[in-house]
């Protein structure tokens, strides 16, 4: 067993459960989190059984993260973790926004839980990762998409909150190099989730079939490049943006 820490949010299900498995394969312990609280505490003690390493359950809701974040914290303070990494990957999906009629409110809850709600766990990670002295080896994972440069129909919120959290990455980036902190970004094209698996299987074929690579990228994958990113294989790397899309970032689309 390492003696290292990962915290990863909205990772109950999906491609945050897919990280927090890579990580406590490897030996980590992890703190995953939900906004219900009792699924994380379910989904941490079966994953504490199958993999042998220490996992806790916390809550956290993005969209009340002010307040969130500092519960949150005390929870991981008290129970004696110190964090090496965090990966930021709970997001509000944003779908159907019609930019004439959507309701202001949840429009803003898109941007205050995908952004707001990534940077203050950042922040206080990295906070403690230069108290504990972790700082060096520490690192930050957000989860974006390639979403942050070309848009999708009636999706401005979500779209604009990939878009800044490209920006977070680089600025980031540069604010916590002085501590030897790493920020770096993953930018997933569709991700192989329950919403596929709930899908028309045509729908699905159809929708792998525009992919370059003819592949979707599945939590596995992500799980892989997350834990690349917070190793030390990825030792010089900070600011980056990576796209694991099967490709899709290289076509053009409606083809040619
Ligand atoms: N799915 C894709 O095709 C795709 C493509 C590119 C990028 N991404 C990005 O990849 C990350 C993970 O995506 P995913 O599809 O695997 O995730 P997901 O399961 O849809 O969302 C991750 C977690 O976020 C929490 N969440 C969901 N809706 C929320 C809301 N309205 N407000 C606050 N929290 C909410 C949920 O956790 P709890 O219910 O347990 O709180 C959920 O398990 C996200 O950052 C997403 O933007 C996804």
């Amino acid at each position: 067993m390492s003696n290292k820490c990962v915290l990863v949010t909205g990772a109950v299900r999906n491609s945050g459960l897919g990280m927090a498995r890579k990580f406590l394969q490897e030996g980590w312990s992890a703190v995953i989190t939900s906004r219900v609280e009792a699924d994380a505490q379910a989904k941490a003690k079966e994953l504490t059984e199958e993999f042998g390493v220490p996992c806790y359950g916390f809550g956290y809701n993005p969209a009340n993260a002010k307040e969130d974040v500092e519960v949150l914290f005390e929870k991981i303070e008290k129970a004696g973790l110190e964090l090496d990494s965090v990966i930021c990957n709970a997001a509000n999906l944003g779908r159907w926004m019609n930019p004439l009629t959507v309701e202001a409110e949840d429009w803003i809850e898109v941007l205050m839980t995908n952004v707001v709600g990534y940077f203050l766990p950042a922040r206080k990670a990295a906070a403690q990762m230069v108290r504990t002295g972790k700082a060096k080896e520490g690192t930050v994972i957000f989860i974006g998409s390639v979403n942050y440069k070309d848009a999708l129909p009636e999706r401005s919120a979500y779209v604009a909150s990939k878009g800044a959290i490209r920006s977070m990455t680089k600025a980031l980036a540069i604010d916590f190099a002085p501590y030897g902190i790493r920020v770096n970004c993953i930018a997933p094209g569709p991700i192989w989730t329950t919403r596929y698996e709930e899908m028309d299987p045509k729908e699905a074929e159809e929708r792998r079939n525009l992919v370059p690579l003819k592949t979707i990228t599945t939590k596995e994958n992500l799980g892989n490049i997350a834990f690349f990113l917070a190793s030390e294989n990825s030792q010089n790397m900070t600011g980056s943006v990576m796209f694991v899309d099967g490709g899709m970032d290289c076509l053009i689309a409606g083809g040619y």
